[in-house]
């Protein structure tokens, strides 16, 4: 019944044995200082262990402290982070799943950057960043590059560039926050000049090492970049080498708009998007956002509005949820609570490992003994 769901993909090369991803999903529980820690090892063995067929680790900083989000996103700017990420590669591969890790420079949302940097200073939260010169974009490029290359030499199977949420790389993208007038800046090529270079230089360092982009196709924002610019841009990424498309919609500054969290409420609510940027390329897209049941993630698949399913919150609620579906227990699924006014969100973004309040009672006591 869901043949194509569970039917194996090719992607950059590598052999997928289902359509089922896990989508980066920063929890907190790296340690301070970026760490690989026991409790983030033993949350990525359980999201292996679940079924599907790659996991993509959420973002790691290329530039610490500049662009890293927080004292515990996890690093991949220096060679002294190769072995905890070598140990969290290992444990997600030793569970059977392959494993990717997401790279990222968090350019005006980096909360540790002081100033931020930033394509244009275009203030954001009260924050106005400095906008970058072509030399320093030139070195955060090689930054990318070099954390790329130590996910491949940290056994990895694949790295994911952060080009989604509106970070740098998408701020670069987004008429919005790029108000550049050089090469960098004004049409739309001259907007995806950085995120090509960056695809490009990555790429040549790897080689045959699949290189995926998570994309912004919508910001949800009057004035920023919108579905038909960004179908351009993904053909364009396409061009550069990327091995796959992870699209998403939205960022920090049209989340917590009121009728964007109503959007974000309905199940599959970026699935057309992800239809939208596969018609404009052929290499496979990822479509995430509360894809909930089996037969939706099937439907997906077979009216080819995606080639893979991303499960973020979906996962992280139900670690069961592939097992589920496979036996069409999907009445029994225990699902991310739209209702739950966003608590692991919340619980991030002041600092602190997150749980879901959805977990059985039993396990979020256990968790909450052992990490509040
Ligand atoms: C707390 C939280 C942290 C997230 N961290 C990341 C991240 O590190 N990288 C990324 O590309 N997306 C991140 N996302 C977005 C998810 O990958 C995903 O697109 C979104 O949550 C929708 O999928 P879901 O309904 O299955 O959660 C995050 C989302 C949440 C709620």
């Amino acid at each position: 019944m869901l043949e194509r769901l569970f039917s194996p993909l090719q992607v950059g090369g590598v052999e997928l044995r289902n359509r089922l991803t896990m989508a980066p999903l920063y929890l907190g529980y790296a340690g301070e200082g970026g760490t690989v820690s026991p409790l983030l090892l033993e949350h990525y063995q359980l999201m292996a262990r679940s079924g599907v067929a790659l996991v993509v680790v959420e973002n790691a900083t290329v530039d610490h402290p500049t662009g890293s989000g927080s004292n515990r996103t996890l690093r991949a700017d220096t060679d002294a982070c190769q072995e905890g990420l070598a140990r969290l590669a290992r444990a997600i591969k030793n569970e059977g799943a392959l494993a990717c890790l997401q790279v990222n420079h968090g350019g005006r949302f980096a909360g540790m950057g002081s100033p931020p940097l930033a394509p244009s200073a275009v203030e954001t939260f009260g924050r106005t960043p400095r906008a970058l010169n072509p030399d320093e974009i030139e070195f955060i490029t090689g930054k990318f590059v070099d954390a790329a290359r130590r996910v491949k030499e940290a056994g990895f199977d694949m790295v994911e560039l952060h080009g989604g949420t509106g970070y740098l790389l998408a701020q670069f993208l987004s008429p919005r926050t790029n108000r550049r007038r050089d090469a960098y800046g004004g049409s739309l090529e001259n907007r995806c000049r950085f995120p090509v270079e960056v695809v490009s230089r990555v790429k040549a360092a790897v080689k045959e090492f699949p290189v995926g982009y998570r994309f912004l196709a919508d910001e949800w924002l009057p004035d920023g970049l919108g579905i038909e610019e960004s179908r351009k841009a993904a053909a364009m990424l396409q061009e550069a080498g990327v091995a796959y498309l992870s699209v998403m919609g939205g960022t920090y500054e049209s989340f917590f708009l009121p009728d964007v969290v109503e959007r974000c409420r309905q199940p599959g609510y970026m699935v057309h998007l992800a239809a939208a940027i596969r018609g404009a390329v052929s290499v496979p897209v990822i479509a995430a956002g509360r894809i909930e049941s089996g037969p939706l993630a099937e439907e997906i698949i077979a009216t080819g509005k995606a080639d893979l399913i991303g499960l973020a919150r979906v996962l992280w609620a139900d670690p069961d949820w592939p097992a589920k579906v496979r036996e069409g227990r999907d009445h029994e699924i225990i699902h991310c609570d739209p209702g739950c006014d966003d608590t692991c969100t919340k619980l991030v973004m002041k600092g602190k490992p997150a749980f879901c309040v959805r977990w059985p009672h039993e396990k979020l006591q256990v968790w909450k003994a052992r990490y509040v």
